[in-house]
């Protein structure tokens, strides 16, 4: 029988990514304030994961909620050891991120063209080309750089991709000179033979510590994928959100990610080490819940608010 990370000899950490400040706050309908933003980034600094995704810098037309993010750049304290990274869809975006001293950019594409026209008003060829100038000059300025592929096993508009389309625009990314690759299943539909297929097609073109997965949790696949790939492919970075809060405004229909708490907890209780502490990421998705005012969807979190004492019911 094989063993819990069987094909990762060494064992490596799982490197975790908490995209709640950029994945989680661009889908809400209200505006949290940039105050609220800051917090949260410096609350999740403590929790023990590799990097945040704090902001984006995308047109404030395209997605308002996020229009103050260079102000959130320069007021987060920055852990020694935490990267802190950022959307950046054309040269204007690299020039607000350079402005902010930001560590790390990601470039967004996706396998499909339906989804890129409609989220970055480019086909994924005119995407690429976009991209060319922007990985050159965040590089030298010092920055590194995420490629992200999106629609990674369904479109919204297409439907199901096939997994050799993804492998393609991984390897243009990966040809453009970005540091490291997140495949977007998107609309969190994927099942784990899906991400079997995925990666029997994307593994031998990309060196498994520059891949990280970023699962949607529409279906409530998230962590059988997350741990499929760890388990099986010894995959060891992963996307997730605190509270599981997310989504694209432009993929309708998708939940948020995986929640960070959740899927830590997995990976720990298959026996992954995670330097990553989960009550402090409940915590956190708390802080989160407060500023949406709305309940969050991570089942960690639910559990352990359904286990504080409740006020005593009159009558
Ligand atoms: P466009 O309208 O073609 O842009 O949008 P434009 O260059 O014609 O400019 C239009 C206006 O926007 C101009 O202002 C620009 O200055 C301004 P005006 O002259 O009209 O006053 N503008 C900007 N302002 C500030 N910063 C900028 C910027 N760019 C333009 N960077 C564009 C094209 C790509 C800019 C737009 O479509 C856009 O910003 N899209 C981003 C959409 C987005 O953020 N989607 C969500 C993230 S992707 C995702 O969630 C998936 C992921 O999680 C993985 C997964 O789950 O699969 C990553
Ligand atoms: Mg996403």
């Amino acid at each position: 029988m094989l063993q819990p990370g069987a094909h990762n000899p060494h064992l490596a950490p799982v490197r975790i990514t908490d995209v709640s400040p950029r994945d989680g706050l661009q889908n809400e309908s209200a505006f949290v304030p940039t105050a609220r933003k800051i917090a949260l980034i410096n609350a999740l600094s403590r929790t023990g994961v590799a990097e945040i995704e704090a902001g984006s810098f995308v047109s404030p037309t395209a997605i308002p909620q996020l229009a103050d993010s260079d102000e959130v750049f320069r007021a987060i304290e920055r852990i020694p050891g935490v990267t802190y990274s950022a959307l950046v869809p054309n040269e204007r975006g690299l020039e607000r991120a350079r402005a902010a001293a930001v560590n790390k950019i990601a470039v967004f594409t996706a396998a499909s063209d339906s989804f890129t026209r409609r989220n970055i008003k480019a086909t994924v060829q005119e995407s690429l080309i976009r991209f060319r100038p922007i990985v050159t000059g965040a590089k030298r300025d010092g920055m590194l750089v995420r490629g992200y592929v999106s629609t990674a096993v369904f479109c919204p508009y297409e439907g199901r991709i096939p997994p050799a389309r993804v492998r393609d625009v991984m390897k243009r990314l990966l040809d453009l000179g970005v540091d490291d690759i997140s495949l977007g299943e998107t609309i969190g539909k994927a099942s784990p033979s899906d991400i079997r297929a995925l990666l029997d097609t994307v593994m031998s073109h990309v060196e498994s510590v520059r891949l990280s997965l970023h699962f949607h949790d529409t279906y409530g696949m998230a962590v059988a994928n997350a741990l499929t790939a760890w388990w099986d492919y010894g995959i060891t970075a992963f996307d997730c959100s605190a509270g599981g809060l997310g989504g694209c405004p432009y993929a309708p229909g998708a939940s948020g990610n995986v929640a960070t708490e959740d899927l830590v907890f997995a990976l720990k209780a298959s026996g992954a080490s995670v330097p990553v502490d989960e009550m402090l990421v409940v915590a956190c998705a708390q802080q989160l819940s407060d500023a949406v005012r709305h309940p969050l969807n991570s089942r960690l979190s639910q559990f352990l608010h359904l286990r504080k004492p409740q006020p005593a019911l009159k009558g």
